[in-house]
């Protein structure tokens, strides 16, 4: 992904010094772009939980990264212990993503496979290093598999815009390059397929208006921003031709827990006979789970999210106003859960299935 044409990645090792992890700040998007350094798992730990990085395969990467920088900062006597509790500590940042406990599980193993502290620094950096690369390659497979469904009703269409509405960020934003639900997007609009996109503000935290309008502007893609509760009207009114979300975790039957409102888009594809796709790194699946609605984690934030909101000033400064009375009481739910029959299929780095156990099993034989 280009930022004002310089190519980037969401999370890196400062170049010249590795024992510094570079993020780009996404609380500040879009009013300013800027690059934070993290050099402890603690650092790490408050950057996933202020959500200064956020979206499933990032939270994933910079755990990895956090479990790297507790390689150096754990004392030769005692790793052991250090990095347990290092582990412990980035897994209960955010409960909802499956990505980041399966890397830290993944980095731990890694870890635990080296026999001197040295040496399992060194296996700690090329292990977070190889899952940045790999959710970067996976979501660039997300769009080679994803391109073909855009393709086809742009031939349908006989060459006219394919409107696509897309919920929250599963951009590159959320990931280390390429996103999952802009995958498809993306590599449509590079092949010259006329594409446009309707992003939903994504209320409390606005990660549509803020992080989605942002990157695909960055990437020339026609897009325009509408009020969460817009979608239903612009279905039942021929204005969507597709709904692509991405996921935070996705059962092994195919329930789908994504950003909160995701659950009534798919209801309103449905009532209107509009294709659902959910795009996903394997990273996402979590194959012990049969019950999205029960069993998966939904995280409940601080209210003052939804009693508050950020944005810029005429004057040009960032401000935080409230929008309700002072004593108003609030809940504040991240994600919500769409049932696997409400979704038409899933794009994964291995292909398309649908979403059900015996579909997402032949994709993931070894899962069986
Ligand atoms: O709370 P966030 O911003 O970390 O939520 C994650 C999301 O952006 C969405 O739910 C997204 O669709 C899935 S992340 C690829």
């Amino acid at each position: 992904m280009k930022v004002d044409g310089i190519p980037y990645r969401t999370i890196w090792l400062k170049p010249g010094d590795a024992r510094v992890v570079q993020i780009i700040d996404q609380t500040r998007l879009p009013h300013a772009f800027e690059v934070v350094d993290l050099h402890t798992v603690q650092d790490i730990c408050s950057a996933i939980r202020d959500m200064t990085v956020r979206g499933a395969g990032l939270i994933g990467a910079c755990a990895a990264y956090g479990m790297y920088l507790a390689t150096l900062e754990a004392p030769e006597s005692g790793f052991t212990d250090f990095m347990a509790r290092a582990g412990a500590a980035l897994k209960a940042t955010r409960p909802t993503a499956a990505n980041l406990a399966w890397a830290v599980d993944r980095m731990a193993q890694a870890i635990n496979s080296g026999t001197a502290p040295d040496q399992q620094r060194t296996i700690a950096r090329e292990a977070a290093q190889a899952i940045a690369d790999e959710d970067a390659e996976y979501c660039r497979r997300i769009g080679v598999h994803g391109l073909p469904l855009i393709a086809a009703l742009s031939r349908r269409k006989l060459g006219q815009t394919v409107n696509i509405l897309t919920h929250c960020n599963a951009g590159w934003l959320a990931f280390v390059d390429g996103g999952s639900a802009t995958a498809p997007i993306y590599a449509a609009h590079d092949a010259d397929i006329p594409v446009h996109v309707w992003v939903d503000e994504t209320r409390p935290r606005n990660q549509g208006a803020s992080l989605t309008a942002w990157e695909l502007g960055q990437h020339g893609v026609p897009h325009t921003l509408i009020a969460d509760n817009a979608g239903g009207h612009l279905m039942q009114h021929g204005l969507v031709d597709m709904v692509i979300t991405g996921a935070d975790r996705v059962t092994r039957n195919g329930d789908v827990a994504n950003k909160i409102g995701t659950y009534l888009k798919a209801l309103a594809a449905r009532d209107n006979e509009i294709p659902f796709y959910v795009a996903l790194p394997s990273s996402t699946l979590d194959f012990s789970l049969h019950d999205g609605i029960a069993n998966i984690p939904i995280e409940e934030r601080d209210a003052d999210e939804v009693r508050f909101m950020t944005g810029l000033t005429a004057a040009g400064t960032v401000e935080c106003v409230r929008i309700c009375p002072a004593t108003t009481p609030a809940r504040n739910w991240g994600f919500d859960v769409t049932p696997a029959r409400l979704v038409t299929q899933l794009i994964c780095e291995r292909g398309l299935c649908a979403a059900t156990e015996d579909a997402i099993l032949s994709l993931f034989p070894e899962h069986r």
